[in-house]
């Protein structure tokens, strides 16, 4: 399929999942609360949320920019998600029958990149987030459950937690703190009683962000690992959004026709070269 045809099997899978929530969207059920909706993957979210109809609330730190949700009719819940202050405020500011969860961690206020993102990230799959999924989850998923959230959407990574272990080709990062630590935030929302979808992927692109391909998939097989877009990615939170046969499951997201042109994941700086034998 050449690009052209892509990105318009891209503009059709998105409009189609708009309206297809859309249609099973009253007003009245609820709001949905957004973390990380500043960011790339947020962003992409939100802006199919608002196409559909919904009211959507962004948490988002006072440095933060929100360029990439320029002219959307959102409204903003101003904290930091490592303080149970301020993200009980924000799930006390209305009824939401919905959460998803799209951050990274990144220090306030970080670089921007070409497209107006954070570029510089504390922990990468082979870094260290230093226990910042575990924290705001167990934060995030208090709330939740305090206020009868009906679904939280998680976006988390292939790898993460035990997952590493069906993977022997990436032997190499096990032990790495931000997949441990993705695994601890994984199992916080299970254990919460908040009905859930974790959506891990493997590796999305670097600026600039491609559109969709609209062929993103998303399996219950937990051995896939793939490459895929955040648009796509935005596609699939939607068809999970409000989505009974969704619920309490851990999808793996990929996209066989998507291609990132840069080495996989090794090992973390430091860790000794496997023996030969
Ligand atoms: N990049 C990859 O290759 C990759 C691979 C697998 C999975 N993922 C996952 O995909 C998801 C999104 O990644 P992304 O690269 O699209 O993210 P991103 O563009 O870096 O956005 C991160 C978002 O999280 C927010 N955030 C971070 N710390 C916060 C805090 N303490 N309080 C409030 N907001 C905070 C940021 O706000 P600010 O504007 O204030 O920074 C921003 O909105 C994450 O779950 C990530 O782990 C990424």
């Amino acid at each position: 399929m050449n690009r052209r045809s892509l990105l318009l099997s891209g503009i059709a899978s998105t409009w189609a999942a708009t309206a297809a929530h859309a249609q099973t969207q009253p007003n009245n059920r609820g709001a949905v609360l957004v973390f990380g909706g500043t960011g790339k993957l947020g962003s992409e979210v939100v802006k199919l949320l608002v196409a559909a109809g919904d009211d959507v609330t962004v948490f988002t730190r006072q440095s933060s920019g929100r360029e990439l949700l320029a002219g959307l009719k959102v409204e903003y819940a101003i904290g930091d998600m490592a303080d149970d202050k301020s993200v009980a405020a924000a799930f006390d500011s209305k009824k939401f029958r919905a959460v998803i969860d799209a951050s990274a961690n990144r220090e306030p206020g970080a670089e921007r990149g070409p497209a107006g993102r954070a570029e510089r990230r504390r922990g990468g799959p082979e870094g260290d987030s230093k226990g910042f999924y575990e924290a705001t989850m167990a934060i995030m998923a208090a709330h939740a459950k305090r206020t009868g959230v009906n679904h939280f959407i998680l976006h988390g990574s292939v790898l993460a937690g035990d997952n590493i272990e069906l993977f022997p080709q990436f032997a190499l990062i096990k032990g790495s703190g931000t997949l441990i630590d993705k695994g601890r935030a994984e199992k916080i929302l299970i254990d919460s009683d908040v009905p859930y979808t974790i959506i891990r992927h493997g590796r999305v692109p670097s600026d600039p962000q491609p559109p969709a391909t609209g062929h993103a998939r998303l399996t219950l097989s937990q051995d896939v690992f793939g490459d895929l877009t955040r648009a796509d990615l935005a596609i699939l939170t939607l068809d999970c959004l409000d989505n009974p046969a969704r619920i309490n499951k851990i999808y793996h997201a990929w996209d066989d026709t998507f291609k990132i042109d840069r080495p996989l994941p090794t090992a973390p700086r430091g860790t000794p070269a496997p023996s030969k034998e």
